[in-house]
């Protein structure tokens, strides 16, 4: 199946942001937005700046995993940051963009999508949406991050691996999505959420609120080691809170959370 492909004039077109979007760059294939929007900013780019791309050749999830999409059918794309943050609240910009996303993808399409710790966003329990931010910090300063999101819009059913438990926009509406105007829509809303953290508002409390995770028995790959426990909160920092099963409080700042029937 063929795919409308974006373009930059389209992004810009009555976008209305002041910061995100300011330039817009547009690939038809790159190795990885997050690798060139890096680059970039090692470079002295700006923040705000949006690298989007139909294909990438080595796209990157977390935990060293690659993200995989065909030609098209996806939004991905990196924006360069450039905030006023500690380093140890840098999860804060990958909280804003679940929420962000969380808040396009509800006014866009009216599907209401959960956010699964610490970066996923699914629909009827399948991932739609990663978000992967890489950073460089300075002393105990974030010095730029990059923000990269992949969003499956218009993949057909059988698209992915069964052991993805992946779903797209389409397969979720039964019909294709126009990807230009959703993605205005996901960089109004980061905008918005930028600003807010950028004034001192933190995003915790609400993003915490959203988490499917809280509350549910999970098993927690955290570095080399597996536990088990019931997942309590979540920090200031993003980290999650799981009481192990032997009474023991773990701070999880990352990792993989896999839940378990109760
Ligand atoms: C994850 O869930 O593991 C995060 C996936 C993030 C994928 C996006 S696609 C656009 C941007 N460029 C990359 O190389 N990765 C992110």
């Amino acid at each position: 199946m063929d795919h409308d492909l974006l373009s930059v004039e389209q992004i810009l077109d009555g976008l209305g942001n002041e910061c995100l979007g300011r330039r817009v760059l547009w690939y038809r294939r790159v190795d990885s937005t997050n690798a060139l929007a890096r680059a970039l900013a090692v470079a002295g780019e700006p923040e705000g700046t949006v690298i989007s791309a139909e294909e990438q050749t080595a796209g990157r999830g977390r935990s060293g995993r690659t993200w995989l999409a065909s030609v098209g059918t996806s939004l991905l794309f990196s924006v360069i940051l450039r905030p006023s943050l500690e380093a140890k609240r840098v999860q804060n910009l990958t909280v804003i963009a679940a929420l962000a996303l969380r808040d396009a993808l509800f006014s866009s399409t009216a599907l209401r999508a959960e956010i699964k710790w610490p970066n996923d966003l699914l629909l009827s329990g399948r991932k739609v949406a990663g978000i992967l931010t890489e950073m460089r910090s300075v002393g105990d300063r974030v010095d730029f991050a990059i923000l990269g999101i992949g969003l499956n819009v218009n993949q057909q059913v059988g698209a992915f691996a069964p052991a993805l438990n992946a779903t797209s926009l389409a397969i979720e509406l039964g019909y294709p999505v126009d990807r230009a105007p959703l993605l205005q829509t996901i960089l109004r809303c980061l905008e918005l959420r930028y600003r807010l953290l950028g004034s001192g508002q933190s995003p915790i409390t609400e993003w915490a609120e959203a988490l499917v995770t809280l509350g549910q028995r999970m098993q927690i790959e955290c570095g080399d080691r597996t536990y088990e426990g019931c997942a309590e909160a979540v920090d200031e920092t993003g980290a999650l809170l799981v009481r192990l099963d032997d009474g023991q409080l773990l701070r999880a700042p990352a990792g993989d959370v896999h839940t378990l029937v109760p």
